[in-house]
């Protein structure tokens, strides 16, 4: 799929260079126009939706997650960031994880490729709270508003007018800092080894052929969601269907 940066080395996410967010390189990929194209989003709704309320536009997207190109080396962690990421570590305290008497592996603290999610969708910090700014920003251009994923209704947050009434409800999009409810993360993956029969084991140790994706063994929002790939609905990487079985048998 990602055509453009196809030529660039292979970087694996821990332990190496952290990917660049190359905008030259990135130029076909097809992020660009999707959920997460936060420079495209007033075009995309056909308006001036948000006429310079929500967010600072820096330009280009690939920014709001990826260092820029110019940082290429930069340590993120040294300025409060998460490792590998321009985003800032969420306050990691307030996580409540997925608890129950029959998970193999309780987690305390989601690891930085799902932090990297949360840091937008937990709706503590603002969309563009990024660790580097992109050098051709002209911070004469910051917004004065700098609004969160959340659906409060309050001048900090996106619920201000994605309420359902003004623009679409923003609420099923926040995740909250309260994961309890939605599927464990950042545990090992159970069906490792064949360690449990109620999984299937991996088809290699970075996951499925399906493109279910492993990070050092472990299950991470991006498992589950590849934010590059528009082409199943919310970013799946298997059509919901099959998704749930490409791990339980039952
Ligand atoms: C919403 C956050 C987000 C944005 C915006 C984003 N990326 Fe990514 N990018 C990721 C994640 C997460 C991965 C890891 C995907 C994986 O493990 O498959 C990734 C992986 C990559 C990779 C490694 C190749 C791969 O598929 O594993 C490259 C190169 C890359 N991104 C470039 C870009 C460029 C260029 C842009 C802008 C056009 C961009 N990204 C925008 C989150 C983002
Ligand atoms: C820089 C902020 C930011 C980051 C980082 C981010 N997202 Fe998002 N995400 C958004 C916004 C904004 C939307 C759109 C919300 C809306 O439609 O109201 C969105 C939408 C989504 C959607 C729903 C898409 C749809 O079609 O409705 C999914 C799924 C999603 N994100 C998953 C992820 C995952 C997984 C990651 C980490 C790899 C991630 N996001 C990282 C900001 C972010
Ligand atoms: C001043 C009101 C206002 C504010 C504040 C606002 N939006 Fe919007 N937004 C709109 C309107 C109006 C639309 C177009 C109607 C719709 O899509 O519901 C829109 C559309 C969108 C879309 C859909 C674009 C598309 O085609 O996918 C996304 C995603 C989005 N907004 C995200 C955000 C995020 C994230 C924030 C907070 C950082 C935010 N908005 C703050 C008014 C606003
Ligand atoms: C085991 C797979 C899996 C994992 C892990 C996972 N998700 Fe999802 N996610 C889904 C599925 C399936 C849906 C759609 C059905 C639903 O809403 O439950 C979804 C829905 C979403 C939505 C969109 C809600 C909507 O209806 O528009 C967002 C945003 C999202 N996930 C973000 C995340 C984030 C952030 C993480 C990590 C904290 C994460 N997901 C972990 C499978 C997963
Ligand atoms: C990448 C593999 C993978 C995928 C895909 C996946 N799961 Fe899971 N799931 C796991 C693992 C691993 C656990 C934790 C098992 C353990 O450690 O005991 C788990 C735990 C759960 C639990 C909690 C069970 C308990 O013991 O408390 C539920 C419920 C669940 N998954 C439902 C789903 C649903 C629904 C889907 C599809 C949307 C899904 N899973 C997709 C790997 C996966």
């Amino acid at each position: 799929m990602l055509v453009a940066v196809a030529s660039i080395a292979w970087l694996p996410l821990v332990g190496a260079q952290p990917i660049i967010g190359d905008p030259v390189l990135g130029a076909n990929d097809p992020i660009l126009g999707s959920k997460h194209d936060f420079t495209g989003l007033n075009a995309r709704a056909g308006v001036v939706a948000m006429p310079g309320v929500a967010f600072s536009d820096y330009g280009y997207s690939c920014v709001y997650c990826h260092i820029p190109p110019e940082e290429a080396g930069a340590q993120p962690e040294e300025f409060g960031g998460i490792r590998d990421w321009n985003r800032f570590m969420p306050a990691t305290d307030n996580y409540e994880l997925y608890r129950s008497q029959s998970l193999d592996n309780q987690t305390k603290t989601p690891n930085g490729i799902s932090l990297l999610c949360l840091s937008c969708h937990d709706g503590t910090m603002a969309v563009d709270m990024v660790v580097f700014k992109p050098a051709t920003f002209d911070p004469t251009m910051d917004n004065a508003m700098h609004m969160r994923i959340n659906a409060s209704d309050d001048i900090e947050s996106c619920g201000k007018c994605h309420n359902g009434q003004v623009a679409h409800d923003i609420a099923v999009k926040v995740i909250g800092t309260d994961l309890k409810n939605d599927h464990p993360i950042s545990m090992d993956y159970a069906g490792l080894n064949f360690k449990d029969p109620d999984f299937h084991p991996p088809d290699h140790p970075n996951g499925f052929d399906n493109g279910v994706k492993l990070y050092e063994g472990k299950v991470e929002c991006a498992t589950c969601h590849n934010v590059h790939n528009p082409s199943n609905e919310l970013f799946l990487r298997a059509k919901a269907e099959v998704l749930c079985f490409t791990c339980h048998i039952k």
